[in-house]
């Protein structure tokens, strides 16, 4: 194996997809110096929080204010989960980079996370994408339980390729595929990727990893033999969806820049920065972080 890519840009979402299923709420302050210090560590990209309904997830109902006090520095984009026309709006007022609409390609989980069936779906992301674009905002489309479904169980891969064609066709810049509960195996994604990327740019498609069986580093390797240079992930390991019965933490950004690194593939990341950011929100939640850096930190190593 020889065709490692000598880069990768890793897209943090432990703002969002992190605290979103955390039970103790981060103080806002808290959250807002933490971004700042994740924008000092070199991210092109911060997904920060989610305008979507505070009932839903209560964690992230301080997304205004939070958009409203971080310090945004030049050259990243400042991304947040929007899921209608609502959540736009709120986006816009907030001078928000990228909005990213989100969908699952199992009936079962979209309805739970978002009130609504796959089909009906699809016209509330194509108004919020064309309004978005006319605002000059980038567009990103998450599609969650790519490779299994707490409910549904197995996703067939046409149905994958189906919505995804039809989330790039209505104008999103970039397609991040989840593995929403965290069940995928290597030689899975290898099959997925091989049907995805017969039919869609790999240029196009960013990989979302859940490290609930500890396969998402293994799931990266596979995906990076497949020429893909996009990856989701959260410091320290925090995440999950609520919606998603067994969904735990996502891929950890402290590990797989360990890992990245060690390949000798750049990621722009300062990983000292990374650590004493990883400390700051492990302070602020009370408790262990559950990435092997972090393990390794909170041993003394
Ligand atoms: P709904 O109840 O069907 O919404 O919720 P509705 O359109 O029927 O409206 C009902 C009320 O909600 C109205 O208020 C609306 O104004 C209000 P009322 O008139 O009753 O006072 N409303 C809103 N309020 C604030 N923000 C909004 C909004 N929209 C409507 N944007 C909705 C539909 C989508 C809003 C709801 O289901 C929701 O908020 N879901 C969010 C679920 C979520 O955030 N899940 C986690 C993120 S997805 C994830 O983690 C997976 C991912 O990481 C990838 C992976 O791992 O696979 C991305
Ligand atoms: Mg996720």
């Amino acid at each position: 194996m020889n065709n490692w890519p000598s880069a990768v840009t890793i897209k943090e979402v432990g703002p969002r997809d992190g605290l979103q299923n955390e039970a103790i709420q981060v103080a806002t302050e808290d959250k807002i110096h933490w971004i700042d210090m994740l924008s000092e560590a070199g991210f092109q990209s911060i997904e920060f929080s989610s305008f979507v309904h505070p009932k839903w997830i209560p964690q992230l109902k301080d997304a205004r204010e939070v958009a409203g006090h971080i310090k945004r520095k030049p050259g990243i984009m400042y991304a947040a989960l929007v899921p209608n026309a609502k959540g736009l709006e709120a986006a816009i007022e907030t001078k928000v980079d990228e909005a990213a609409v989100f969908m699952s390609a199992s009936e079962t989980h979209n309805k739970k996370n978002i009130n609504k069936t796959i089909d009906e779906t699809f016209p509330v992301l194509e108004e919020v994408v064309q309004k978005a674009k006319q605002q000059g905002m980038r567009v990103r489309g998450y599609l969650s339980t790519v490779f299994g479904c707490p409910y549904a169980g197995d996703i067939p891969a046409e149905n994958v390729i189906t919505i995804s064609r039809r989330l790039l066709d209505m104008g999103v810049d970039e397609l991040s595929l989840g593995d929403t509960i965290g069940v995928a195996n290597p030689r899975q994604v290898d099959e997925v990727l091989q049907k995805v990327l017969e039919n869609i740019s790999k240029d196009k498609i960013a990989m979302h990893f859940h490290n609930t069986q500890g396969m998402a580093l293994a799931n990266v390797l596979v995906s990076l033999q497949h020429g893909i240079t996009t990856y989701d992930s959260a410091l320290g390991g925090l995440g999950g969806c609520p919606y998603a019965q067994g969904a735990s933490g996502n891929l950890a950004t402290d590990d797989l820049v360990h890992m990245l690194h060690g390949m000798g593939i750049k990621t722009g990341l300062n990983e000292e920065k990374l650590k004493e950011a990883a400390l700051f929100i492990q302070k602020a939640l009370g408790k262990e972080l559950p990435s092997h850096q972090m393990q390794i930190l909170n041993r003394g190593g």
